[in-house]
């Protein structure tokens, strides 16, 4: 995910295109629908209890991926430059807490297997 916001960042730095900075939102968009679908069929399968909550985290960052899609589509240049520190931060912040957790989860997890 960081390496497709980088590329958006690049994109920005070179005086690409609207049309080639929405090329790479969508790409960072796309990338992030495949993530979740594989990330949320794990916690299905793993029966993790912290599901329902981290759904609705992975349809915010959607959501916050689509308003800044937009907001390129239609803003001026401060805002198309601004994108690249905002998607950032919604990623880090996803990183830090619900994948974070998940990730307590299934270490607990193999500590528990280790241990049976
Ligand atoms: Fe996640």
């Amino acid at each position: 995910m960081l390496s497709f916001i980088d590329h958006y960042a690049l994109a920005v730095g070179q005086g690409n295109s609207r049309r080639e900075l929405i090329a790479l939102l969508k790409q960072v968009s796309d990338y992030e629908r495949v993530h979740r679908k594989e990330e949320e069929a794990l916690m299905e399968r793993l029966q993790y209890p912290g599901l329902a909550a981290h759904r609705q985290e992975h349809d915010r960052l959607m959501a916050r991926i689509a308003e800044l899609l937009l907001r390129v589509r239609n803003a001026d240049e401060p805002a198309v430059r601004e994108t690249e520190g905002l998607l950032k931060t919604s990623f880090m912040e996803h990183l830090a807490g619900p994948d974070a957790e998940f990730h307590l989860f299934l270490s607990q997890r193999r500590g528990g297997a280790l241990r049976d």
